[in-house]
This record gives structure tokens, C-alpha cells and sequence, in this order.
């Protein structure tokens, strides 16, 4: 089920920003005229990935670097599990997240 998070047009490009939904948190990206939804903490160690920096679709955990691929979750720098992604979409000019089903 989506949810409404935010105005499309409020998103930064290249800005984390941390939501939830159902009890669900999530850190949405924008890049170009994509949105992307993926898991808040990082796999390696639980930091929170909204301080994380993104690059090219790519997003860097502030605590000890492992990077992740917002477009699967998956870590391209080392060996640690996945973040799990979220469908998006863009309806009426609101970010909508289905938290409930992967992405892929
Ligand atoms: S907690 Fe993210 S790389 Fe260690």
C-alpha cells in the first residue's frame, strides 16, 4: 500500500531525507526526476543513513563508508547485506512509498 510522504518539488536533489510510514523508516533520495526509497540503517553497523552522502545514485554510510546502490540496496564496496529498497512514485506531485514490498 503507498503512502504520501512529501511534495515531490520539496526534495533536494541529492538530499537524504528520513520518513516512515506504518511504523516503517525509510530514506528517500531524489535524483533527476527519480525518487528512491531504501532501508534508514545501514547494514554494516545501524548508523542512520540520512547523514549519508549521495553521489550518482549512490549513497555513502557516514560511519565507516560502505556504499550503497539506492536503485537495489545492494553494498558495492564491501560485503554486507543489502539495504531493502522501496517502491515509489510520483502521484499529483506527492512521493508516494509502498513499504510493504521490495522494489525488485
Ligand atoms: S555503520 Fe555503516 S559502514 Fe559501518
Amino acid at each position: 500500500m503507498f503512502h504520501k510522504v512529501m511534495a515531490f518539488d520539496d526534495l533536494v536533489p541529492g538530499k537524504p531525507y528520513l520518513r516512515d510510514a506504518e511504523g516503517v523508516r525509510f530514506v528517500l533520495v531524489r535524483e533527476g526526476e527519480a525518487v528512491m526509497a531504501v532501508s534508514d540503517l545501514c547494514t554494516h553497523a545501524a548508523a542512520v543513513l540520512d547523514r549519508g552522502r549521495v553521489v550518482q545514485g549512490i549513497i555513502t554510510c557516514p560511519m565507516h563508508g560502505a556504499r550503497f546502490d539506492l536503485r537495489n540496496g545492494a553494498c558495492v564496496n564491501a560485503p554486507y547485506d543489502a539495504l531493502r529498497v522501496y517502491r515509489c512514485r510520483i502521484v499529483d506531485g506527492q512521493v508516494e512509498v509502498d513499504v510493504g514490498a521490495n522494489a525488485d
